[in-house]
């Protein structure tokens, strides 16, 4: 099943609930926009694209659901759940760029309730299914820059899971093995929440992709030792000028990997690129919960004395000297990136 889809019989959101992979795969159906909103909020789906989606069908189960008489009761009823929704979580673009598309929907005052109940849903399966034709679309573009027997660093977890389906930077791994490629992937295993020991490896056994599992503080170990050849995460946020806020973690990667002359790219839709935003400093970051860091056992003993305390930032910002290309649904994208992406979004939108 692809990670978010409407449930048609129902009128509900299913999806895969996260947090219990790699022990299980179970789906979760959320009865309204609250629940919508606690599932992204706990990361039940997490991924910038895919709460993207989330939101918009979060969006559509307020529709649906909304006992409103007129038009301006709906658009009213609905702005309501686009606050809550759009709350959730600051620093990937995509939440609001979905939550923005539907209501521009919501501005047509001349349908009905009913019409714009269809109309809304109408757009979130739209963006639902043309999140999956552009991850496609650049796995192809991007499996072009991966190379027969690549030994390649993976930050995070950005596969379907991460996406409706397919995912960025791991589509493009994913492509480039569909296409015979041998590659090898070590798969930063992303403190604390561990999207990629959990995630992104159980995504590779699927494909049957080979890997490792590596600490994250052993891509700079990999990448002297050139063991490496390529390393490549996605985005949740870039701004204008190329800076990419992603997975906390990628800026020392990115940084590394620079310093030691390996190609890193980021796999990253329009979606998420914030033309609004001209520098990575103006990106909000996510603080998360200290408990993730310190809740966690080692050989069933606490790995933190009890009143230790702990910062928990979910992502960092990649200035973009480090970034050697940017793969999009139009094609790779080289530096001087302030003026390259802005071009290409332009192309991308006429064409
Ligand atoms: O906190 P998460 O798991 O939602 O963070 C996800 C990432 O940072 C991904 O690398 C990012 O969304 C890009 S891939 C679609």
């Amino acid at each position: 099943m692809r990670t978010v889809e409407w449930d048609y019989t129902q009128n509900k959101v299913n999806l895969i609930d996260q947090r219990l992979l790699p022990g299980e795969l179970r789906i979760l159906s959320l009865n309204n926009y609250f629940e919508v909103a606690a599932a992204i909020k706990e990361m039940v789906v997490r991924g910038a694209p895919a709460i993207g989606a989330t939101a918009a069908f979060g969006m559509a189960i307020a529709a649906h659901q909304s006992d409103a008489r007129n038009t301006k009761e709906f658009q009213s009823d609905l702005k309501e759940a686009s606050e809550i929704l759009g709350s959730t979580r600051p620093t990937a673009v995509n939440l609001v760029w979905a939550i923005n598309k539907i209501n521009l929907i919501l501005l047509n005052a001349d349908l009905t309730v009913e019409e714009l109940r269809i109309a809304v849903l109408e757009e979130a399966q739209r963006i639902a299914d043309e999140d999956v034709i552009i991850n496609r679309r650049m796995a192809e573009f991007g499996a072009k820059l991966i190379d027969d027997g690549d030994t390649i660093i993976h930050h995070c977890n950005t596969g379907a899971l991460a996406a409706v389906d397919w995912g960025t930077a791991l589509g493009v791994i994913r492509m480039a093995h569909s296409q015979g490629k041998k590659i090898h992937v070590l798969v930063g295993e992303t403190r604390p929440r561990l999207q990629g020991a959990r995630l992104t490896a159980w995504e590779l056994e699927q494909y049957s992709i080979p890997y490792d599992i590596i600490t994250d503080s052993a891509a700079g170990y990999f990448l002297q030792s050139k063991e490496v050849n390529k390393v490549i995460f996605g985005a949740d946020r870039v701004a204008a000028n190329g800076d990419i806020a992603n997975k906390i973690g990628t800026y020392p990667l990115a940084v590394t990997s620079c310093e030691n002359g390996v190609p890193t790219y980021a796999v990253v839709p329009f979606s998420t690129i914030d033309f609004s935003i001209y520098s990575g400093w103006d990106i909000p970051i996510e603080e998360r919960d200290p408990e993730e860091v310190l809740d966690l056992k080692f050989r069933s003993m606490p790995i933190a004395p009890e009143r230790a305390t702990a910062r928990n930032p979910a992502f960092d910002v990649t200035p973009n000297k480090y970034i050697t290309a940017i793969v999009t649904e139009s094609g790779v994208i080289y530096p001087p990136f302030s003026e390259n992406l802005k071009h290409a979004f332009r192309e991308n939108s006429i064409g």
